[in-house]
C-alpha cells in the first residue's frame, strides 16, 4: 500500500496534509525518516510513525455479501451462526453489518468496520431506499398500491410512503416493495396489514446499489468505487 494512503487512512489526515507531513520530516518507516507519498510499504509488517508515534494498522473495510438464510444479522448470538461468521478472515477487523435483515432474509447486506458508513445509511432521517423482492401467501388488494404510498399504521410506527409492484397476483403472490426505514420485520408487516403473509424475502438493492447476482449466497466482495458511486452518500 502506498504510505500516503496508509496515513490518510488511519485518520492522520487528508491526502494533502500528509505530503506536508512527509515533507515536513515526521514521518519514518522502520526507523528511517521517509519524505516519498508513493513509497509502497507492508501495513502488517512495517512499522510507521508519525510525530514519534506507531500508527496501529486499523483499515476501513466494506463489503457486499449475498446473505443466506439462517444467520442473523449480528456479530454475536448465543444460538444462531452470525452475518460475520460468513467472514473469519476479517474478524480481527471487527466488522458488523449495516442494518438488519431478518434470519430467514436473504440478499444484500453490507458489512463494514465504519460506523458513519453505516449510520449514512441505516438512519430513518436520510431516506435510503431499500428494495425488496418478496413472495407471499394471499392476494394482493387492489388498493395495496395506494395503501403502501400512503403510509401504513402499523401500531408503533406509520411507515413512510413505499413502492409496492406486483409482478404476479393469485393465491400465492410476488412483489417488489421499496422502503425508506427498516423497522423490526417491517416489510413482512406491511404484508400482513394486507392479509398476506410472507413467505420469502430477498433484499436487491440500496440506494441504486444492487446486489451482484455473480455472488451466490454465502459469497461476498469489496465494494468498488462504482458501488460507491451508486450507494449516493
Ligand atoms: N423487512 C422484513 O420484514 N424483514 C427483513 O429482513 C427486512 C425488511
Amino acid at each position: 500500500m502506498r504510505l500516503d494512503k496508509f496515513l490518510a487512512n488511519s485518520g492522520i489526515g487528508t491526502r494533502k496534509e500528509v505530503k506536508k507531513y512527509l515533507k515536513g520530516n515526521l514521518v519514518t518507516v522502520n526507523d528511517e525518516i521517509v519524505k516519498k507519498a508513493d513509497m509502497h510499504i507492508n501495513p502488517e509488517e512495517d512499522i510507521v510513525t508519525f510525530d514519534d508515534i506507531p500508527i496501529a494498522y486499523e483499515p476501513v473495510v466494506y463489503l457486499m455479501m449475498n446473505k443466506p438464510a439462517g444467520f442473523v444479522s449480528a456479530t454475536e448470538d448465543d444460538e444462531h451462526e452470525t452475518v460475520v461468521d460468513i467472514v473469519p478472515e476479517y474478524m480481527h477487523l471487527d466488522l458488523f453489518p449495516v442494518g438488519r435483515l431478518d434470519k430467514d432474509t436473504e440478499g444484500l447486506l453490507l458489512l463494514t468496520n465504519d460506523g458513519k458508513f453505516s449510520h449514512q445509511l441505516m438512519s430513518p432521517k436520510h431516506r435510503v431506499p431499500k428494495r425488496y423482492y418478496a413472495e407471499v401467501d394471499g392476494h394482493i388488494s387492489e388498493d395495496a398500491i395506494d395503501k403502501f404510498k400512503q403510509g401504513i399504521d402499523l401500531g408503533d410506527f406509520t411507515s413512510t410512503p413505499s413502492e409496492l409492484e406486483i409482478v404476479e397476483n393469485g393465491e400465492q403472490s410476488i412483489a417488489y416493495v421499496t422502503i425508506y426505514e427498516g423497522k423490526f420485520h417491517q416489510v413482512k408487516r406491511m404484508f400482513h396489514s394486507i392479509n398476506c403473509e410472507v413467505t420469502y424475502l430477498k433484499r436487491t438493492k440500496i440506494a441504486n446499489l444492487e446486489l451482484d447476482e455473480e455472488l451466490e449466497l454465502g459469497e461476498y466482495r469489496h465494494l468498488t468505487e462504482i458501488d460507491f458511486e451508486n450507494l449516493d452518500l
